[in-house]
C-alpha cells in the first residue's frame, strides 16, 4: 500500500510538522495545502496503527498531528472534505477476517494530558449542558486499560457475539476466543432489567505478572518475546485456535453499556440515571468492572465517582503516580460525565463523545536512534549485547542503554546499528526495544557483529548447546570478578548499604578489591581519607559490612553468583545444611534429593563446591567473621501451606522492638503469608513498627490495607 520510500518521507515530514506551532494561523492557500498533507500523513499513521498494528509514532505525536488538522479545518470549514481523517471514524480495513457491524458505532476518546486540559473539558461540558460556569458536574473516573477493545452482545441473557473494535463500525468476530475468558459470563441476567438485547464494551488484557511469566516461558523455549502485555493480549484475541487464546491468561473488564433494548426494540437505557449505575449493574451480573468490588461481588457504591473536576484532577494525578502498583497495564484514566442525561446533552462528534475524555499518562514509547552496540560480561560470564541509544525521554526518565538480551533477539528483530528503533519502558519493567523501523533505513545501517572473543579478557567465547547466550568461561576474567563483587553486595544478596556499584568500582581501581573476601578486610581509616567519604561515611560502611557478616546463609549462598542459584533455591539449600562448607562433601545426587532443585542447578552448585579456590574463598571469609552457619531465618520453609495468614500478603515497616525484620518475616512466612516488597493494592497487612514513614502513609491512603502493630502481629503468630 505504501512504498518504503513513501513511508520514509511521510515519517520525516510528520516529525517536521510536529515541530511547527499548531497555533500559528495560515493563509488560505497554505492552509489548503497543509490540510491535504496532514490528511495524508494521518491516514498513513492510522494505517500503521489500525491495519498494520504497528505504529511508527507515539499516540501523543499522532494526537498533535490530528489536532493540527482539526485547528485548520476549524479556521477554514470550506477545506473539510468528506474523506478527511476528522470526518470518519475509520481507516482502511484488515482483510480475510469475518467482520461484523457494531450495534452502535464504537467511537474513540479525545485526549488530555494535564490539569489544564481537564479544566477546559469541564468548561466545555458545562457549556454544552447550559450550566453556569460555577456549577459542579459529577464525573466517573476509570482506568484506561491498555489492552484489546472488545464488544460483546447478549441476547436473551446469552452471550451471542463478541468482536474487536475494528474501525469503530465494523469489527472482527472473535466469539470463540472470547468464550474462553473466564472473567466473561456466558449468561447474565439482563432480562431482570427488561433488556432483551445489549451491547457491552470492554477491554481484554493480561495481568502484568502473568505477562512476565508468559515471556519467561517463551524465553526459555527460545521463542520471540512479546513487547508488552497489550501486544500479547490483542494477539491472543485473534488466535485461530481458541485453546491457544485461552493459554494467554486473558481477562476482560467491561466499562460501558452502550446499547440496550427490550423485546419490542425500545431503548431502555433511559431507565438508568448514571454511568456508574450501569457499570455497577454489570458488576452485579458477574462482569469484571473498573473499581473495587466487595467480597460478595457487588460494586462499591461510589468507586471512582468525583463530585467535581477538582476531585477528578486529584484522582488522575494519584493514579498516575501509582500506576506501577496496579496489576494491569493502563495508559491513562477515562473521565466520563456521570449523569446519562447530561451525556445525552453533550452528544458526540464523529470521532469521540463530548462527555468523555482520556487523561493520558506520560508516554512510555518513543523512537530514537541506535548509535552502537556494546558487549558486557556479566557475573557468570554471560555476554550481553547492550544498545547505546541517542538519549530519549520515556515516562520521565532518560534512557540510553538498553539490553538486547542475546544474539537471537537481535537476529529476530533484525536490529542494525544506525536504525531508528521504537523503545518502550513499561512500569517497573526495564526499557525494551520493541522493533527497528526498517522502512526508515537509508542503506547506511550496519549489521551487529557478534564478538568471537571476550571483550575484556579475550578468551574464546562459547555457547553451550541448547542455550541462547555466549559465555566467557574464564572465571578470573576481570569483568566477571567485578560483576560478582557488585552482585555480592547488592540488595538481593548481602545487602551492604553504601557499597553500590560505583563504590566497588572505585575501591577496585584503587587496588583494594581482588575477590569478595576483600570486602571484609577493608581499611576504614584509609576509606575515611577518600574524597567524598569522611569519618561518618566510613563508619557507616563499616557498620553495614559488620551487619552483613551476620546475614543468614541463604543470602551468602545467593551472593556467590552460582549460575541459576537464585534466592528461592538458596533458601531451599540453606534450610537443609548446618554450615555452608558441608557442601564440599556433598555428591551430585544429594542436591537432587532436594525438592525443586533440578539437575542443571545441582550440577552448578556441585561444581562450585568441588573447586578448591571457592572453598578457600569461603574459609577466608569465615576467618574474617562472615557467618557460614545456619540461622533461624535459614530454617524457615520457603512457603507454608497452612497457617493463620495463609494467602495474605504482608509487609513490615519501621523498627520492630522484639523481632528483627528477618525473624518477623520468617514467622509471617511460617504462618502462610507471602512477604511483599512494597505497598500496592495487593498488600493485605502492613505491620508498622516505630518511625514507620512513607510506606505507612501510602497504605493508609490506599484504605484497603490492614495496619497492625507489632504486638498484634506477635499475638497472632506467637512471640
Ligand atoms: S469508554 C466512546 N472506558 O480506550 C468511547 N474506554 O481511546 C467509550 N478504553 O478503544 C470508551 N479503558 O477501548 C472507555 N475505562 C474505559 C476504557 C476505555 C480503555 C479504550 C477503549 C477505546 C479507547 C479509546
Amino acid at each position: 500500500m505504501y512504498s518504503k520510500e513513501a513511508q520514509r518521507i511521510l515519517f520525516e515530514r510528520s516529525k517536521e510538522l510536529l515541530k511547527t506551532s499548531p497555533a500559528e494561523p495560515l493563509d488560505f492557500n497554505l492552509a489548503s495545502e497543509r490540510v491535504w498533507e496532514l490528511s495524508n500523513i494521518i491516514r498513513y499513521h492510522e494505517w500503521r496503527y489500525y491495519v498494520q498494528n504497528d505504529p511508527v509514532i507515539s499516540d501523543f505525536e499522532y494526537d498533535q498531528l490530528y489536532k493540527q488538522l482539526e485547528a485548520i479545518e476549524t479556521q477554514y470549514p470550506d477545506l473539510i472534505t468528506p474523506d478527511s481523517p476528522t470526518q470518519r471514524v475509520s481507516p482502511d480495513l484488515t482483510e480475510n477476517v469475518e467482520q461484523v457491524v457494531h450495534l452502535t458505532p464504537m467511537l474513540s476518546l479525545d485526549n488530555s494530558y494535564d490539569a489544564e486540559d481537564l479544566l477546559d473539558f469541564d468548561t466545555s461540558v458545562k457549556k454544552l449542558c447550559s450550566l453556569p460556569p460555577d456549577a459542579e458536574v459529577e464525573y466517573a473516573v476509570e482506568p484506561k486499560f491498555d489492552g484489546g477493545t472488545i464488544v460483546l452482545i447478549y441476547e436473551n441473557d446469552r452471550l451471542t457475539r463478541a468482536a474487536t473494535r475494528g474501525n469503530g463500525e465494523l469489527g472482527d468476530e472473535i466469539t470463540a476466543n472470547i468464550r474462553t475468558l473466564r472473567s466473561i459470563p456466558l449468561t447474565a441476567g439482563f432480562s431482570k432489567y427488561g433488556m432483551a438485547k445489549v451491547e457491552l464494551r470492554g477491554e481484554a488484557l493480561i495481568r502484568k505478572d502473568i505477562f512476565e511469566k508468559i515471556n519467561a516461558r517463551r524465553m526459555a523455549a527460545g521463542e520471540v518475546l512479546f513487547a508488552n502485555p497489550r501486544n500479547a493480549a490483542t494477539g491472543g484475541l485473534r488466535m485461530k485456535d481458541p485453546r491457544e487464546a485461552a493459554s494467554r491468561g486473558l481477562e476482560a473488564f467491561v466499562y460501558q453499556l452502550g446499547y440496550a433494548v427490550d423485546e419490542a426494540g425500545n431503548n431502555v437505557l433511559d431507565r438508568f440515571k448514571t454511568h456508574h449505575e450501569t457499570v455497577r449493574i454489570l458488576g452485579e451480573q458477574g462482569f469484571k468492572i473498573p473499581g473495587p468490588l466487595y467480597p460478595d461481588g457487588t460494586a462499591e457504591s461510589n468507586a471512582g465517582v468525583c463530585r467535581n473536576i477538582a476531585e477528578v484532577i486529584d484522582l488522575c494525578n494519584s493514579w498516575q503516580s501509582q500506576r506501577d502498583d496496579y496489576p494491569y497495564e493502563i495508559d491513562g484514566m477515562v473521565v466520563k460525565v456521570n449523569s446519562l442525561d447530561l451525556q445525552e446533552k453533550c452528544g458526540s462528534t464523529t470521532h469521540h463523545p463530548r462527555w468523555a475524555i482520556a487523561f493520558k499518562f506520560k508516554a512510555r514509547q518513543a523512537t530514537t536512534r541506535l548509535r552502537d552496540v556494546e558487549f558486557q560480561v556479566g557475573k557468570t560470564g554471560a555476554v550481553t549485547p547492550v544498545a547505546k541509544l541517542e538519549p530519549v525521554q520515556l515516562a520521565g526518565v532518560t534512557v540510553q542503554n538498553v539490553s538486547l538480551h542475546n544474539e537471537d533477539f537481535i537476529k529476530n528483530k533484525d536490529i542494525r546499528i544506525g536504525d531508528h528503533v521504537l523503545v518502550e519502558r513499561a512500569g517497573d519493567v526495564i526499557p525494551y526495544i520493541v522493533k527497528a523501523l526498517d522502512e526508515l533505513r537509508d542503506g547506511s545501517e550496519q549489521p551487529v557483529v557478534y564478538p568471537t572473543h571476550c571483550p575484556v579478557c579475550q578468551s574464546l567465547l562459547v555457547k553451550p548447546e541448547g542455550e541462547a547466550i555466549w559465555r566467557c568461561e574464564n572465571a578470573e576474567c576481570e569483568a566477571q570478578v567485578l560483576q560478582r563483587m557488585i552482585f555480592h553486595t547488592s540488595k538481593h544478596a548481602m545487602d551492604i548499604e553504601g557499597m553500590g556499584e560505583s563504590t566497588i568500582l572505585r575501591f577496585y581501581k584503587l587496588g583494594w578489591l581482588h575477590s569478595i573476601a576483600d570486602i571484609y578486610r577493608l581499611d576504614y581509616e584509609q576509606i575515611a581519607q577518600l574524597e567524598g567519604f569522611g569519618q561518618k561515611s566510613a563508619d557507616n560502611l563499616e557498620k553495614a559490612v559488620g551487619k552483613a557478616k551476620q546475614n543468614p546463609i541463604y543470602r551468602l549462598l545467593h551472593s556467590l553468583s552460582i549460575h541459576h542459584l537464585g534466592q528461592k533455591s538458596s533458601k531451599l539449600l540453606a534450610a537443609v545444611i548446618g554450615h555452608v562448607l558441608e557442601l564440599k562433601d556433598w555428591d551430585l545426587e544429594r542436591y537432587q534429593e532436594i525438592k525443586d532443585i533440578g539437575p542443571v542447578l545441582a550440577q552448578n552448585v556441585y561444581n562450585f563446591f568441588q573447586n578448591e579456590h571457592n572453598v578457600e574463598l569461603l574459609q577466608t571469609m569465615e576467618q574474617l567473621g562472615v557467618n557460614l552457619s545456619q540461622t533461624e531465618a535459614d530454617r524457615k520453609p520457603a512457603s507454608a501451606t497452612e497457617g493463620p495468614l495463609l494467602g495474605k500478603t504482608i509487609l513490615f515497616t519501621g523498627t520492630l522492638s522484639t523481632l528483627t525484620r528477618e525473624q518477623a518475616e520468617a514467622k509471617a512466612a511460617a504462618a502462610g503469608a507471602s512477604i511483599s516488597s512494597g505497598v500496592s493494592k495487593n498488600l493485605n497487612i502492613l505491620v508498622a513498627g516505630e518511625k514507620a514513614g512513607s510506606k505507612l502513609k501510602k497504605a493508609q491512603a490506599l484504605g484497603t490495607v490492614a495496619i497492625w502493630t507489632e504486638e498484634e502481629f506477635t499475638e497472632l503468630v506467637g512471640a
